[in-house]
């Protein structure tokens, strides 16, 4: 009886430090676009606004910036993007705050596209 109460104890322990394991890891990799990528605003940032169907509340007669595939540029630059700098840009740091739960790959690509000036490429 004691036999089985430690082989019980030593595997909840092992679980629980499992399982703490592999609930941390994968959030802790940090998603880095190599510095010598060119991040594309018609092949890399639009698709992610078409992804997230950010057009069901940001279009013509909803909510700014009007994301609609055409205008989405001149809509956020200069208002929502100040070019060469992502923390003081509204888009990036909105989605950086959560809205819309955007995947970390995403907004990486946003931040690079605006730190790198924010072309419209
Ligand atoms: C379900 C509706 C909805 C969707 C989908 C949505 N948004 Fe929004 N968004 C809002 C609302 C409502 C606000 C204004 C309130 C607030 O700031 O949260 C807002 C605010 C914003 C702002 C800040 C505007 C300002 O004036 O400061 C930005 C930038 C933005 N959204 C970008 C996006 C992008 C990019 C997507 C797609 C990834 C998206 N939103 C998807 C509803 C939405």
């Amino acid at each position: 009886m004691k036999k089985l109460l430690k082989i019980v104890l030593v595997s909840s322990i092992t679980l629980l430090f499992s399982s703490c394991y592999y609930d941390e890891f994968p959030e802790d990799i940090p998603v880095v676009i190599p510095p010598g990528q060119t991040v594309s605003f018609s092949e890399d940032i639009t698709p992610i606004f078409v992804t997230y169907n950010c057009t069901e509340c940001h279009n013509a007669s909803g909510q700014n910036p009007d994301l609609t595939p055409g205008g989405e540029y001149s809509n956020l630059v200069p208002a929502y993007v100040n070019a060469g700098n992502s923390t003081d840009s509204r888009l990036y740091t909105k989605l950086a705050g959560g809205h819309r739960n955007v995947d970390a790959t995403s907004l990486a690509l946003i931040k690079k596209w605006i730190d790198d000036g924010a072309a419209n490429n």
